[in-house]
């Protein structure tokens, strides 16, 4: 009569490591972007040398912590997400970016990259480990939700963590009402001085199951 409670427990253990599985080697994260072919499709040489903690809030249930790779159902992807560091660097300020290279198929990535998000002014709150980023400013382009099309495969929706260049708040090249789609974000990173990313992470999220 007690094995299935235990069952039960042990699932609502299962779910609970599943869940909470976020990056804890950098290792693992560059292995996971080059098994993804990311750095290759995103135009970056991808070394982090710290581990960009991205979070989904959930309105119901645990809040989930993306690892490198991890399978979202695109219900719970309504953000906006919390970003924190694990590793040393520095207090800040940072440039957070999230894209999707594969819109509207991984196929034909006719209009990427989609920009899901892109914010300066991020800072460490210090005493946490991982430690928490707050932004001081609005973003550039607020978190956009994925919505892959029916029919896609999952896209590969990055987020990569970046040293904020002196004068990036003076760049002109995007703001809140420039287009999203036909992003180039490695160009972006050239022409503003971001240069490569110190961190990232990326999620598959595939469209909703139509009923
Ligand atoms: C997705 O979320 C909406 C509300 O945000 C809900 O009505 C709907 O049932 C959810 N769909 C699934 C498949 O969970
Ligand atoms: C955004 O940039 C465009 C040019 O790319 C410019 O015409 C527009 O005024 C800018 N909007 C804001 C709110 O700064
Ligand atoms: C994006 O910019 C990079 C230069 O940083 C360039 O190599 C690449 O071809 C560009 N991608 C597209 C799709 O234009």
């Amino acid at each position: 009569m007690h094995f299935p409670r235990i069952t039960h427990l042990l699932l609502l253990v299962a779910s609970f490591i599943v869940t909470n599985a976020q990056d804890t080697s950098l290792a693992a994260v560059k292995a996971a972007f080059d098994e993804a072919n990311l750095p290759e499709d995103i135009f970056f040489t991808f070394d982090p040398t710290v581990l960009l903690e991205v979070t989904l809030p959930q309105t119901s249930g645990k809040d989930i912590v993306l690892h490198a790779g991890i399978h979202v159902p695109r219900n719970d992807t309504a953000g906006p997400p919390s970003f924190a560091i694990g590793g040393e660097a520095g207090n800040g300020p940072f440039v957070v970016a999230a894209i999707d290279p594969d819109a509207p198929t991984p196929q034909d990535p006719t209009d990427a990259e989609i920009r899901h998000f892109l914010g300066g002014n991020f800072f460490t709150l210090r005493g946490g480990e991982p430690e928490r980023l707050t932004n001081t400013t609005p973003a550039i382009s607020e978190f956009r939700q994925p919505t892959p099309p029916v029919g896609s495969p999952a896209h590969r929706y990055t987020f990569l963590l970046f040293h904020q260049p002196l004068g990036f708040n003076s760049q002109t090249l995007v703001n809140s009402t420039t287009s999203v789609e036909l992003f180039n974000l490695s160009s972006f990173a050239e022409a503003t001085g971001l240069g490569q990313p110190i961190g990232g992470t990326f999620m598959l999220v595939a469209p909703e199951p139509t009923t």
